[in-house]
């Protein structure tokens, strides 16, 4: 028996012509799913004829091939095209799998296929009578054969698809491989369109030259009525039926580029994995970018691609310091202007996906416990890192009363540090907030009482809140957590908490939970800036994304096990 080996030509250069047929040559593997009557119009048309008739006449082949399909070698050989090469002397071979390699392929189904069968019968039966046992075991044969049947065509697609298709190209490379002392081959393919795009990209991937065309038919009638088929003669001698080659363009391949600005001195693995993971070609890593830098760099990277590249070309901005990375943004927007305009995102160190992913996990838990509604409530940030100063930006402009509270004991200007964050997130975001300096238990205590919500943003492995603290405060308390490294922000919090009463009236939520979400919308963000090419990607975006992720995950994720029910004894 015949086996797959698909390996390039050596010594050769082989050029393929593929020309797409105007319907799809029928093939099955177990199941005939077209009518037999329709093989009356699974022929060349007489413009396809004419067209290859033309190629044949201008190009200079060394052989063709096409599909055989469901068609017996001799079937093939009465074909007109087969007469056609016969007549300019160009070998015409048939290629497809081995009759074989179907066969087999066709036995390993048979045995599914009579079970399917078997289902159906017995559902048919079943449908007859009205007991309810019989129902319920009807409703378990429909769903056991509604499984085989996706089984049996996952198995036929693969066959009819992938290996197939791999066999016809060993075919045309086998047929290369026979003609001797030549070193440049040209053949032509005769191919179904739905297999054109795959043929082409295995054909290219063994370094074969590939060109695909189609034939564009325009029917030019005397009437536009669709004619009733008694009238179907007289219509036809009245249209004619103009023909013109088209050669397929190969796909846009401009590949999708990320710059990516970090103002740190090294750039973050964090981003750059993730932008490969959700599909970027390639991410090009800048370190300690600074707005003058970035400026040439974003300018330099434009102008090099073109109209089609530049749609291709994301620009991401990390960094620890928030301030540093706006300025590199200010610096890439105002380096483009139209026609040359493409995605910036802004992340620094992943502060603002994850002050967003914190801020509508909250707003949901919130309401979804029946809580009231976050935008009410007064919220206290502890933390005043990146993370910190745009979770208290969200917070505000949503209309929440807030406090962002320094809590570091090593600082010795704390109150003055407080203050000056407050009057910063004024300045650049245009929100109130109070400034709050709190390294002592009681200062702290006296924040916990005052707020609703409290969100621990500071530094990792810190401990901020212990459970005597919280002792201390009466009202319901929502307590949300970023610090994934132990100690975590607060004492007896667990990193997959969601929403759970770790105290009496303390809800709490941990760091894994904001984690999980945040990771999501970074990635979603980074798909939605490498398809749809043209946008600002900030905190103001991340919000509603995170907003709509969560939306989205309300789809319950349920496993069922549903066992067959016991007949009762009668
Ligand atoms: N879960 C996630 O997906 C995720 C993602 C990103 C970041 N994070 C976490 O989010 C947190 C905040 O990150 P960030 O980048 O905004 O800030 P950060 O640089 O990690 O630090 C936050 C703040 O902690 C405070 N701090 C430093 N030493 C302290 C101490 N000994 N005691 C109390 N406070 C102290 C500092 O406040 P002062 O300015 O007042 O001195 C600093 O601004 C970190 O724990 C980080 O690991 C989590």
């Amino acid at each position: 028996m015949k086996t797959l080996e698909v390996t390039p030509l050596e010594k050769k250069k082989l050029n393929v012509l593929i020309m797409e047929k105007e319907y799809n040559e029928p093939f099955w593997i177990a199941e005939q799913k077209t009518s037999n009557n329709l093989g009356a119009i699974y022929k060349p048309s007489i413009g396809f004829f004419k067209f290859l008739e033309n190629v044949v006449a201008k190009v200079n082949l060394d052989f063709a091939t096409d599909e055989l399909g469901m068609r017996s070698q001799e079937d093939f050989e009465k074909n007109i095209l087969s007469e056609l090469f016969r007549k300019d002397n160009i070998p015409f071979f048939a290629v497809d799998i081995d009759p074989n390699a179907r066969t087999y392929l066709a036995s390993a189904l048979d045995e599914k296929i009579e079970l399917r069968n078997k289902t159906i019968k017995t559902i048919e039966r079943l449908s007859k009578k009205k007991e309810k046992d019989e129902t319920m075991e009807k409703e378990y044969l429909v769903a056991y054969g509604q499984n085989l049947q996706s089984e049996i065509e996952g198995v036929e697609h693969e066959a009819i698809f992938s290996v197939r298709e791999n066999w016809i190209v060993m075919g045309i490379l086998d047929q290369a491989r026979e003609i001797k002392g030549k070193k440049e081959i040209n053949s032509l393919h005769i191919c179904s369109p739905d297999h054109c795009a795959s043929i082409k990209k295995i054909l290219e991937s063994l370094n074969v030259k590939v060109e695909v065309a189609k034939l564009s038919k325009k029917v030019i009638a005397a009437t536009a009525e669709v004619p009733s088929s008694h009238e179907l003669e007289n219509y036809l001698q009245s249209m004619q039926i103009q023909i013109k080659p088209v050669i397929k363009k190969a796909a846009d391949k401009a590949p999708h580029l990320l710059f990516y600005f970090d103002t740190d001195v090294k750039a973050s693995p964090f981003d750059i994995c993730m932008a490969y993971d959700i599909g970027y070609d390639a991410v090009i890593p800048y370190e300690n970018v600074t707005p003058e830098e970035a400026k040439l760099l974003t300018q330099d990277a434009l102008f090099s691609r073109g109209t089609k590249g530049i749609k291709h070309t994301t620009f991401m901005i990390g960094g620890k310091n928030a301030e540093r990375a706006e300025d590199v943004f200010k610096a890439i927007k105002n380096s483009m202007f139209p026609q040359f305009k493409t995605s910036i995102i802004v992340d620094p160190a992943g502060a603002y996906t994850t002050a967003a992913a914190m801020v509508a996990k909250t707003e949901r838990s919130i309401s979804s416990s029946k809580l009231g509604e976050l935008k009410d409530k007064t919220c206290a940030i502890l933390g005043t890192g990146s993370v910190g100063k745009i979770a208290a930006v969200l917070l505000a402009k949503l209309g929440c009363t807030v406090m962002i509270a320094s809590l570091n004991p090593k600082r010795v200007d704390g109150k003055e540090h407080a203050k000056n964050i407050a009057r910063l997130l004024a300045k650049d975001h245009g929100v109130q907030v109070e400034g709050l300096y709190a390294p002592t238990p009681a200062s702290k205590i006296e924040i916990l009482k005052k707020a609703d919500v409290i969100m621990c943003a500071g530094i990792r492995g810190i401990r901020l809140i212990d459970k005597e603290m919280l002792d201390e405060v009466k009202n319901i308390k929502i307590l949300i957590d970023i610090n994934a490294i132990p100690p975590f922000g607060i004492e007896g919090i667990e990193l997959n908490d969601n929403m759970k009463e770790m105290m009496p009236g303390i809800f709490v939520i941990g760091a894994l939970t904001v984690g999980n979400l945040k990771n999501k919308l970074e990635k979603e963000i980074l798909r939605d800036a490498r398809n749809r090419g043209k946008e600002v990607y900030n905190y103001t975006h991340a919000l509603p994304m995170a907003r709509q992720l969560l939306q989205e995950s309300l789809v319950p994720k349920v496993t069922l096990s549903l066992s067959y029910p016991n007949r009762k004894t009668k």
